[in-house]
């Protein structure tokens, strides 16, 4: 099988990576931002169409602040460190989530990295912020029933594309391949809808030592895997299924 043409990554694993070496759990989300980056660009680098990170959930606002604004500080750092280079991997950033409940210095940094690479067309990164599924699903129910509400829209007419096209990952592909490291086998709250028909790939690995070759051995993996949405293999096997 060819090659995800979109990768959604849950990195997961930082606060015991850096437990495991005595450090705060901060040091484990500085290592897991330089292993982003690495692997934006071999994404890029291979030709994969759209990757998503679920770089910070809805839930996460529940840790201790010290926490939640280190992880802040880390991804601005970034979006300021790297936008030009970015631009330079034509690479395209957008977010998905509720970016408004970020920092407004977070929100400043987020809009100009999206607007410097909005005209490039190689990788679709997306960096899910704030995000929740359940979040995101119960948004779409609230504007598809204003829809009705104002007359715009009749209930017959809600199906599942209309369902799509009022989520925030709208005009994105669904992802064909789900990575979660560090050994938790979950989708927790991250592209519920969007995963219906993904591949899951779960390593022990954390992610502060998810390294190239990792990913190399994921998307080997996948390229193993026969997708059928659930069709049958081939119009061969429906075939013989049918004549027996
Ligand atoms: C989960 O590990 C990780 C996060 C909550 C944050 C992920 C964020 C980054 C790796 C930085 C993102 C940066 C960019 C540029 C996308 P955890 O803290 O839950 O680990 P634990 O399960 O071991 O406690």
């Amino acid at each position: 099988m060819e090659l995800p043409a979109h990768i959604a990554i849950i990195m997961d694993g930082n606060g015991r990576w850096a437990k495991q070496r005595g450090k705060p759990r901060t040091f484990g989300h500085v290592k897991g931002t330089r292993v982003a980056k690495k692997v934006i660009t071999e994404c890029s680098r291979l030709g994969v169409k759209w990757l998503t990170l679920y770089a910070f959930s809805a839930e996460n606002w529940l840790r201790p602040q010290a926490e939640v604004s280190l992880l802040m500080r880390i991804l601005q750092r970034y979006l300021e460190r790297e936008t030009q280079n970015l631009v330079k991997e034509n690479i395209r950033l957008t977010v998905i989530g509720e970016p408004e409940r970020l920092s407004p210095d977070l929100q400043k940094v987020l809009e100009q990295s999206v607007a410097a690479t909005s005209k490039c067309t190689g990788l679709n990164l997306v960096f899910a912020l704030s995000y929740g599924s359940r979040q995101e699903i119960a948004a779409a129910v609230q504007k598809i029933a204003a829809q009705v509400k104002d007359g715009t829209l009749d209930p017959d007419q809600i199906d599942e594309s209309h369902i799509q096209s009022n989520l925030w990952t709208e005009g994105m592909p669904d992802p064909d391949f789900v990575i979660r490291t560090s050994g938790e086998q979950r989708l927790s709250n991250f592209l519920l809808w969007q995963a219906a028909y993904a591949e899951f790939y779960f390593t022990e690995t954390l992610w502060p030592d998810f390294d190239l070759s990792h990913l190399h051995t994921a998307i080997n993996n996948y390229r193993t895997r026969s997708r059928r949405f659930g069709r049958l293999e081939t119009s061969d096997e429906l075939l013989s299924e049918t004549s027996h």
